[in-house]
């Protein structure tokens, strides 16, 4: 067997084998397949598609390049969720505290920012002192101690996406079902939880251009997850517009603390469904009881307290969690509307891509991330605005603004006529089926 004849096949539609697909992904994990070979079965994949078997094979085949954790000796239920990546995304950051008060181990392995998707590390590392790199044991320790803890991916979980999403990034072949459904399934696989909610994001600022795409894609995780024994289950929600109003690493640590202090917001209202989803789907709770026990959670402030322990646990700043207006920001400019009218549409890539400008994400690997930039959205779709009223804050330290600020200018239309409202939520699908909101 050679590269080439797995290229051939799979430009010519064929079904590849599982010894062919393990033959690719074991030789491009160790080097002997090399970067342009990969490269071009990737796109020959986005292209023509794999069958469900074949996709399950790849989603194995990563899998098994790396380790999996064991988190059993913790002897409870290890709660995971993935998100496949959005603008103002910080949902992991509130969630982990608030299941953690609910009884259920949260053991997090995250990533970092990825094109103009904000990551959950860089979100946490803006907390000074703040380690997402302890050691196995130390991650073990503190989640079995304080319920919850937030680490980056470890070396040796899943290497195989790891190298496979590198080359999709700079290769246009990120956005096919099969290699997202494989790179999301291998690392939940490995991440050793045994109750996993994924989000899968929809519209201008995700990877799924609509919600039926998306459907699609959360179906085929489903199926895979299911088969491997997780009780699993996947919500579609709405990227069309940021998903919390503060943007930016330091300023999404805000928006956060203002959730687990019980302010009500788009972002709140996506994290309620993800817990309450994620609650019933252990076992332990039905909907109506894992509503009030999340509930409980924010309002007794045990969930805010809980965020600071596990800052503290993992050696940050706690004095940052209650006290948010420590955080150093940049300073402060203003996009102002250019007329009267509703805010009908947002191009929400677009405004992940003017923090990026900023300095709050990064253009190459090797950049340094500015955590006090970012923007603060002043509006969402469907709300009525008069000209000259603000849209957006920017926070800057000088660097990127008028890109930003055109790009931000841009992203947001304001029309004539109030758009329908944007629901958080379009559909939930488990072993059981899909239901639609
Ligand atoms: N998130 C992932 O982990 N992988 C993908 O391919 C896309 C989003």
């Amino acid at each position: 067997m050679t590269v080439l004849d797995i290229i051939e096949k799979k430009k010519t539609k064929q079904e590849l084998t599982n010894e062919e697909i393990c033959y690719f992904v074991n030789g491009f994990t160790s080097g002997e397949i090399a970067d342009y070979q990969a490269s071009a079965l990737l796109m020959a994949i986005l292209l023509n598609g794999m069958t469900d078997q074949e996709t399950y094979n790849l989603t194995m085949a990563m899998l098994n390049s790396g380790d999996v954790v064991d988190m059993s000796a913790l002897g409870g239920c290890v709660v995971d969720k993935h998100s496949t990546g959005g603008i103002g995304d910080s949902t992991t950051l509130a969630l982990a505290p608030i299941l953690a008060c609910c009884g259920v181990y949260v053991a997090k392995m995250s990533g970092r920012g990825l094109g103009f998707t904000g990551g959950t590390i860089d979100k946490l590392e803006s907390i000074p002192d703040f380690d997402t790199a302890l050691s196995e044991q130390e991650f073990f320790d503190v989640v079995k101690r304080v319920g919850c803890a937030v680490i980056g991916q470890t070396a040796n979980l899943a290497p195989a996406d790891k190298k496979i999403y590198a080359l999709r990034d700079v290769t246009g072949t990120v956005n096919s079902i099969p290699l997202i459904c494989s790179s999301v399934m291998s690392k939940k696989l490995a991440s050793g939880s045994d109750t996993i909610l994924l989000d899968v994001k929809y519209g201008s600022g995700a990877f799924m251009p609509t919600p039926e795409s998306a459907l699609e894609l959360a179906q085929k995780m489903v199926a895979i997850g299911t088969l491997a024994g997780k009780r699993i289950g996947a919500l579609i929600t709405d990227m069309q517009q940021p998903l919390s109003d503060h943007i930016g690493n330091s300023l999404e640590i805000i928006g956060i603390i203002d959730v687990l202090r019980g302010k009500k917001n788009r972002l709140y209202n996506e994290i309620k469904e993800v817990a309450v989803r994620l609650l019933a789907l252990t076992g332990k709770y039905d909907l109506v009881t894992a509503e009030k026990a999340f509930q409980q959670a924010i309002d007794s402030g045990s969930a805010l307290t809980k965020f600071a322990e596990m800052v503290q646990a993992q050696h940050g700043n706690a004095e940052y969690i209650y006290n948010p207006g420590k955080f150093r920001l940049g300073t402060i400019d203003a996009v102002t509307a250019s007329c009267d009218g509703y805010v009908t549409e947002m191009i929400a890539a677009d405004i992940g891509r003017a923090v990026t400008h900023l300095g709050g994400g990064r253009m190459t690997k090797a950049d340094v991330i500015d955590f006090s930039v970012g923007v603060v959205m002043k509006v969402a779709i469907g709300d009525k605005v008069k000209k000259g009223d603000v849209l957006a804050q920017i926070y800057h330290n000088g660097k990127g603004l008028e890109e930003a600020k055109s790009l931000i200018k841009n992203a947001i239309t304001i029309g004539n006529k109030q758009p329908a409202e944007h629901k958080i939520a379009y559909a939930y699908v488990d072993k059981n089926g899909v239901k639609m909101y």
